[in-house]
């Protein structure tokens, strides 16, 4: 079910000259993280195959060497609406604009990563890929796309695409020992990782909220103590979530299969409820699942939801489906082995650290987790690893990793002031931050802005911020609560209200960062910022549009959403 666009080979350029086989150049654009484990792991395949190879995001990419680039591979993710990541979105502009040089010295390859789900799907890959070949370049392995079950299409792609470049390139006679691989991230040493996570112990688990708040928030310490595993404030958690059992028993009752039958797929063999559990999702609905299924069932309903023109369709029924809800309205008699080969991987899920290590020590982590609960189509619908983690208590251990986050660093100078946007479990980096800060003494000042429903029943960590700000660990709280008053008040609302101080704040060299939802907020916060500019700034709307451009670019202004 899963798709990568591999169309018959594209010519390979002529033989490589001598200056040609140098190096392969991996760029990768990232948001989550998901298009740079690809680039690591091409980076590192390459490497293993004795190219000389360096590894770069975006954001670190020098454009102006893409006249004298020979060969690259791209790997770039596209947001929803069809937006590069925010580290690539310089990139992105200079590649698409009237400056970009001729590239008639450059053989690319692009792979894009994606949700098909949304009606750009790849569009940002699809469009750089292009564009580099109007600029001259010539492929030396086709356009890639990868949707929401990246890991095996993009392993793929990597290996065919890492074959052409062989080619292009030629193989040197002895590996190329000069040309070490830079940036090949300290990822391979970490005794746990996302393939091999740790067993953490639950230290704390704790409702945060008011016992009448309607949306369920909790904090919870784990212990690290042994793991090797390090963080720093920015990074976030994976945490491998296990299915509900009581989700895993509907699904078994309702397909009539008994769970203790062992199923064999991807050459593992285990038994249905295990797969079930561990290692299939079961909480959410992806494109590809449906095409599955609608295929299956014969269901013209379901398989008119695919077509091109309805998106918006699709994307409600993604939204308000899960797997079982489809299981049940339209029934299709999957037997075991069809089931799990139908379902996509389990992946794991990022949570925001909320802690320091340096506040409270390098053998703790904390998490702010939002309970993801809701009733549809009559019954209870809960998030797979919100559940996990509420439920998780003494005796429980929770599989986690640590996702490094470059893009989400405080400033290297502590003098620096930072501003922090994070409504709703949002706000969880900046206790993190806040923490650090304080650990570190750092001279500058600290400005929160928090949102959410009620301030008697939804202020998370309320009283940790009150003592921050009577010990001058922060310096300004700003916050929205949108169901206290008639009218709605947000986070971009007090950022108008704040507007002089604001540009003032970043004039003068602030740090800005965003956490939370991606879809509304985020947005609406970048709008808000951008009519702060206009009206303290003296700037036209284009004008603020392409300085706030600039300072994501640079990486002043930093967004941790999904
Ligand atoms: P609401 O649920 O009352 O609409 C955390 O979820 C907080 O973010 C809530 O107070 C929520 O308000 C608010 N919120 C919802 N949509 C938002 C948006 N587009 N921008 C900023 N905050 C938003």
């Amino acid at each position: 079910a899963t798709r990568v666009t591999l169309p018959p080979a594209a010519p390979v350029a002529e033989a490589p000259s001598a200056a040609a086989a140098e190096r392969l150049t991996v760029l990768y654009g990232s948001q989550t993280g998901n298009s740079r484990r690809v680039a690591e792991r091409l980076a590192e395949r390459a490497a293993a195959a004795g190219l000389g190879v360096r590894l770069l995001r975006t954001g670190a990419y020098a454009v102006r060497e893409l006249a004298q680039e020979r060969h690259l591979v791209l790997v770039i993710s596209s947001q929803g609406d069809g937006d590069p990541p925010d580290d690539a979105l310089g990139f992105v502009e200079f590649v698409s604009g009237k400056r970009a040089p001729r590239l008639p010295q450059l053989k690319f390859a692009v792979l894009g990563l994606g949700d098909s789900s949304y009606p750009q799907f790849c569009a940002v890959s699809r469009r750089l890929d292009a564009r580099f070949a109007e600029l001259g370049a010539q492929r030396f392995a086709p356009l890639g796309e990868a949707d929401v079950d990246f890991e095996a299409p993009s392993a793929s792609w990597s290996e065919s695409a890492l074959a052409r470049a062989r080619e292009t390139l030629g193989t040197p006679a002895t590996p190329a020992t000069n040309l070490r691989p830079v940036a090949l991230h300290a990822v391979n040493s970490a005794l746990h990782d996302r393939a091999n996570p740790y067993a953490a112990e639950v230290l704390e688990n704790q409702r945060i909220v008011a016992r009448d708040s309607a949306r369920e928030v909790r904090h919870l310490e784990l212990s690290l103590q042994g793991s090797g595993l390090r963080y720093e404030p920015g990074d976030a958690l994976g945490v491998w979530p296990r299915n509900p059992p009581a989700l895993v028993d509907d699904c078994l009752r309702l397909l009539r299969l008994d769970g203790e039958q062992e199923v064999a797929h991807d050459g593992r063999r285990l038994p249905l409820r295990r797969w079930l559990t561990h290692e299939r999702e079961l909480t959410r609905l992806s494109r590809p699942l449906l095409a599955a299924h609608a295929a299956a069932s014969g269901d013209a309903g379901l398989a008119r939801v695919l077509e091109p023109e309805q998106r918006e369709a699709l994307a409600r029924l993604l939204d308000a489906y899960q797997p079982i809800d489809l299981l049940r309205r339209h029934p299709v008699d999957w037997d075991a082995p069809q089931l799990v080969a139908a379902l996509r991987p389990l992946t794991p899920r990022l949570y925001s650290i909320a802690s320091s290590a340096k506040a409270v020590g390098e053998d703790e982590v904390h998490l702010t987790v939002g309970v993801v609960e809701y009733s549809a189509h009559g019954g209870a619908h809960l998030g797979a690893a919100s559940a996990f983690l509420a439920a998780a208590g003494e005796e429980a251990r929770v599989p986690v990793f640590v996702e490094a986050n470059e893009r989400f660093r405080l400033p290297a100078d502590p003098s620096r002031d930072i501003i922090m946007i994070g409504p709703g479990t949002g706000v969880a980096p900046f206790r993190a931050f806040v923490q650090e800060r304080q650990a570190v003494g750092a001279a500058g000042r600290n400005w929160l802005f928090f949102g959410n429903r009620h301030f008697a029943q939804d202020f998370l960590y309320q009283t940790e911020w009150q003592r921050a700000l009577q010990d001058g660990a922060l310096h300004r709280l700003d916050l929205a609560f949108s169901r206290d008053t008639a009218a709605k008040v947000y986070v971009q609302h007090k950022l108008r209200e704040r507007g002089r101080e604001l540009y003032g704040w970043l004039r003068d060299g602030a740090h800005l960062y965003v956490c939370g939802d991606a879809t509304h907020m985020a947005k609406d916060v970048h709008e808000a910022l951008v009519d702060v500019a206009v009206a303290h700034g003296g700037l036209s709307a284009g004008d603020a549009r392409g300085w706030l451009a600039e300072l994501l670019q640079e990486g002043r202004y930093a967004r941790d959403v999904y």
